[in-house]
């Protein structure tokens, strides 16, 4: 059985160009399917809110919601480092109410680090959360929290200024003691840049070929959803949504016509145990015609 992987690991697979896979997960068989297929790290996303929940945006996710599909993962992937979101709002606004939330995710959760959207802002939490024992890693570029103020779902770091301060900002959750980073929707000569300019492993997710790991949502490579739109960052690698719908579809039809249940789904009984059913006496025939269709075994 292989070991968990540790921060220490993860910087030292960045210094070995040993890139790093990462599938975020939300419950025991998607955790378990994960680890078995052997990904370095999976993330608890706060994704789950548009691809589990059924939510337009990340917004609505609760620390309760994250919670919970967390202890799930963790029961599913006991040797796989799992690192979970902390959700809107429950960072950045005290650094008391963040410390408390992230005791929360990493006691009931059973998480082994934390991610945070954000950067220079969110700095000063971040290395709390350090100093307080949390490995953190950091996420910038698009992040979906702030989906409003970015004015949509758009590639971040095309313009002079904001790749200056998407350097920055990865530059001050390094300094804060982030183990690694997230960079969402960026141009790919920027994260190449921002890659090399860091010694913390950058996982990018639509920002191109020069990061040091990549990572995607489990919904998006196996076409989980219904419908399901294609993302240009995306590979997808299954069609599982195609496959379960033609699945139930083929159930319905069997229900319809009776060919489920078939003879090697159901369970006969003893003729003494319909006697009794029946209402037939010891050693007496029962009544065949009530037991028409049911075969003894
Ligand atoms: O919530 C999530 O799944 C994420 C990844 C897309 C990086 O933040």
């Amino acid at each position: 059985m292989r070991k968990r992987l540790t921060i220490t690991n993860v910087k030292k697979m960045k210094q070995e160009r040993n890139a790093i896979s990462v599938l975020t997960a939300y419950d025991y068989p998607s955790a378990k399917l994960a680890e078995e297929a052997g990904i370095d790290i999976i993330l608890v996303g706060d994704s789950l809110g548009n691809v589990v929940l059924g939510y337009e945006t990340t917004i609505p996710v609760t620390i309760d919601d994250i919670v919970y599909h967390t202890r799930a993962v963790a029961r599913g992937a006991q040797h796989t480092f799992i690192v979970a979101d902390m959700p809107f709002m429950t960072y950045g606004v005290g650094r008391e109410s963040t410390l408390r939330n992230a005791a929360r995710i990493m006691q009931e959760g059973g998480a082994q680090a934390l991610k945070l959207e954000g950067g220079v802002e969110i700095a000063d939490d971040v290395a709390a959360l350090v100093k307080a024992g949390i490995p953190v890693m950091g996420h910038i570029g698009l992040t979906p929290q702030s989906v409003h103020q970015l004015g949509g779902y758009k590639v971040q770091g095309k313009l002079e200024e904001e790749a200056e301060r998407l350097l920055l900002d990865a530059k001050a959750l390094e300094e804060a003691g982030a183990f690694s980073i997230v960079l969402e929707l960026v141009t790919e000569p920027l994260a190449a840049l921002i890659s090399k300019e860091l010694s913390i492993p950058v996982i990018g997710i639509g920002a191109g070929r020069g990061c040091d790991g990549q990572v995607l949502v489990y919904h998006d490579i196996l076409q989980y959803a219904s419908p399901y739109y294609e993302k240009k960052m995306v590979k997808t690698y299954a069609d599982i949504g195609s496959t379960i719908r033609g699945a139930i579809e083929s159930y319905v039809d069997d229900v319809k016509s009776r060919a489920f249940p078939a003879e090697e789904h159901v369970f006969g009984a003893q003729p003494a145990a319909l006697d009794a059913l029946y209402g037939g006496n010891e050693g007496q025939q029962p009544q065949e015609e009530l037991k028409k269709g049911v075969r003894l075994t």
